[in-house]
């Protein structure tokens, strides 16, 4: 495959990091962007990859401006991560609109703007690939996490795939499950501020599970960003395959997708005589042209 130019958010751990690593060593060239990146992505300084500032929550001329200024790089970028994101938790009764905005902002809202900044780019060349990384609690929510899940439901991205695909753009969904990165770290994780009493043991539990959680997940998140490489560039166990529309990543992942599909394909056929009874009745044709 031939040397691709890639950008990529929230490089400053996780698995923007790793990308960045990863696609560095694959002799592929890397547009490393993220927060403050003057602080946080200085550990790329001498890799070769090139640094940019960029909060995926910035107003859209903002990011129209830097993905300009990103295409002018290299002269042109072939894929889009993205990857930026976090997690709020807390019920749903004590989230607030404040709360739940700045979720989307980053985590949905900061995607798509950003897809849009690197549209022109792509339809003009007619090819161009936009990876989003999704999660596996865009297919089951949990409950604590109702904010993030739903946001993660809210990428996914058939719908843009069937717009763009005339243009020779492809994108794709991927849904880890868990992985070692900082996403359950007391940094980035962000805990709901408890305002409700009877939620008072439910927090606790969910504060008690996240703290167990981190740096125990079972996946490597150095691994995760080398199989999205390959998914990307068709190499590896990815060889011959068709990139697909939506991939999970990690065992847990998998386990997720798969019940998930399952437990659907039971409820349309235990359900389906009910389903289908609100439909008029389909005219015979001969009554149809009598
Ligand atoms: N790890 C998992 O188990 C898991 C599972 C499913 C999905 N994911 C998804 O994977 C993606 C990466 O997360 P991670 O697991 O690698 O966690 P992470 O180590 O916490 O990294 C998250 C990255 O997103 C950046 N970010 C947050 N808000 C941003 C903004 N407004 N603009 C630009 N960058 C921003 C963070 O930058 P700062 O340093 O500036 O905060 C950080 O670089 C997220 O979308 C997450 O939802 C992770």
């Amino acid at each position: 495959m031939p040397t691709l130019t890639w950008l990529v958010t929230g490089c400053s751990s996780g698995f923007g990091e790793e990308f960045v690593h990863s696609i560095l060593a694959r002799g592929d060239r890397v547009i490393a962007t993220g927060r403050n990146a003057a602080s946080r992505l200085q550990h790329f300084k001498d890799t070769g990859a090139t640094i940019m500032d960029l909060d995926v929550t910035a107003p859209q001329a903002d990011l129209d401006k830097k993905m300009a200024e990103a295409l002018a790089i290299h002269g042109g970028i072939d894929v889009l991560v993205n990857n930026a994101g976090y997690i709020e938790s807390g019920p749903v009764e004590e989230l607030t609109p404040e709360r739940l905005l700045r979720q989307y902002n980053t985590n949905v809202f900061g995607q798509v703007n950003l897809t849009r900044s690197i549209l022109p780019h792509y339809r003009e060349k007619r090819a161009g690939i936009l990876a989003f990384i999704g999660s596996q609690a865009g297919w089951q929510g949990e409950a604590g996490t109702t904010c993030y899940c739903s946001s993660k439901f809210a990428l996914e991205v058939e719908s843009l795939q069937k717009e763009i695909e005339v243009f020779g753009i492809k994108c794709i969904i991927f849904e880890p499950g868990f992985y070692r990165t900082k996403a359950f770290s007391a940094q980035n994780f962000h805990f709901n501020v408890p305002r409700i009493p009877e939620y008072a043991e439910f927090n606790k539990g969910l504060r008690g599970f996240i703290e167990a959680c981190d740096k125990n997940q079972p996946g490597d998140p150095t691994k995760f960003a080398e199989r999205v490489i390959d998914v990307i560039k068709g190499e590896g166990l990815a060889e011959g395959k068709d990139m697909p529309i939506r991939l999970p990543l990690g065992s847990d992942g998998l386990e997720v997708m798969r019940r998930k599909c399952l437990e659907t394909l039971k409820l349309c056929e235990e359900w389906e005589k009910l389903i289908v009874s609100t439909d008029y009745p389909v005219e015979k044709q001969d009554e149809k042209s009598s």
